[in-house]
């Protein structure tokens, strides 16, 4: 990975997009990360891996913080592989889209287990490490270990569609990015290749207004010679999100207590802490199932939540109750001082809040 400048490979046409144009640019314009080597180094596998899980649907900004932390108390992928689910889930907390986080761990217990705590410099016995997709497994291989390999994420697909003005809508066009992605990574440096074509999409070809002027690529986009690269990419209409509801029950003990609860281990939030609620559907029940006897008052207002297939309206229900009252099974008194050690989802945050818990 030195950060020498390469000259074009010979098979480049005329007019197509220059690598070596991009390199040279990322020499000079390399975003430093918490997870990013230094120029000329190369990253720690396990570094690379937890960022790309925890990058996945997140921001770099968001994602800084959590990653620190994360290194703190799992140095080492077998420090991580060895940490109690719940331990792992509540440092997650936050961060969103749970299942990436369970997958996280069942991943690291694998390298452990089939590979003595090293992660394989090889793109396919990556993408046979459970929880690591095309998308990680190619980033991983480049990024880590230098090797031939090319990571699409969002900011990549951006790039290339308007480097080849792809008109095929996404997600159908997503082969062809493919494709013309792996044709472009150059045999050097692949790793920086990678990550300059990710710089480049968070930070010069953006969504709405590209600055092309200074894009190390610009004599060689199609999409800019068209005159029109914020077209690119193309999609297709998306369908409408379904809305779900529901109403949760903040049962507040004399001494400041919250019930709260665990979901089941599968499926949405799976594994994560709770306040009790009814099943979210399409319709509020009228006559909902309460978690204990008491005298619930609705709050005014609603809590909403965006999740990836549907959005959520939920009715808060608030109820204060005496100090000698037991707890529900599956259920648990949980003091305030006690949440932040609790795998307590966005979405049971704003419940908490609204309800004047938080
Ligand atoms: N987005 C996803 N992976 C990234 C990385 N390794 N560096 C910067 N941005 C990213």
């Amino acid at each position: 990975m030195d950060s020498m400048i390469l000259s074009s490979p010979s098979t480049r046409k005329p007019g197509e997009p220059d690598p070596a144009h991009l390199l040279a640019w990322y020499d000079r314009h390399r975003r430093r990360l918490p997870w990013r080597a230094e120029a000329g180094q190369r990253a720690d596998p396990y570094h690379v891996f937890l960022s790309e899980i925890m990058l996945q649907q997140t921001t770099v900004k968001a994602v800084g913080p959590y990653f620190i932390d994360f290194l703190q108390r799992w140095p080492k992928v077998s420090d991580l592989a060895a940490a109690p689910l719940e331990a792992v889930l509540s440092a997650w907390a936050g961060l969103g889209y749970y299942a990436r986080a369970r997958n996280l761990h069942a991943c690291a217990k694998a390298v452990v287990e089939r590979h003595e705590g090293a992660f394989p410099a090889d793109e396919a016995a990556l993408l046979g490490l459970h929880g690591i997709g095309p998308y990680t497994a190619a980033a991983i291989a480049a990024i880590a270990f230098d090797l031939k390999a090319s990571p699409v994420d969002g900011n990549i697909e951006r790039v290339v569609s308007r480097l080849y003005a792809i008109d095929t809508p996404l997600p159908k066009g997503k082969t062809e990015i493919r494709q013309r992605a792996a044709a472009l990574t150059p045999d050097q440096r692949p790793g920086d290749f990678a990550q300059a074509m990710m710089d480049l999409g968070a930070t010069i070809c953006t969504p709405k207004s590209p600055a092309c002027v200074v894009c190390p690529f610009s004599p060689d986009c199609r999409a800019r010679r068209a005159g029109d690269p914020a077209r690119y990419p193309v999609k297709a209409p998306k369908a409408a999100k379904p809305t779900r509801t529901g109403i949760a029950f903040l049962a507040v003990r004399a001494d400041g207590a919250v019930l709260l609860r665990q979901r089941p281990p599968k499926g949405l939030l799976g594994g994560m802490t709770e306040v009790p609620s009814t099943p979210w559907e399409a319709a509020r029940p009228s006559a909902p199932a309460l978690p204990l006897a008491a005298r619930w008052q609705a709050l005014p207002g609603m809590v909403t939540h965006v999740f990836t297939h549907f959005s959520l309206e939920l009715e808060v229900w608030r109820a204060e109750v005496p100090l000698s009252t037991p707890a529900p099974a599956p259920g648990q008194w949980v003091q305030p001082g006690a949440f932040a050690e609790q795998a307590l989802p966005s979405v049971m945050l704003k419940v908490l809040r609204h309800g004047g818990c938080l």
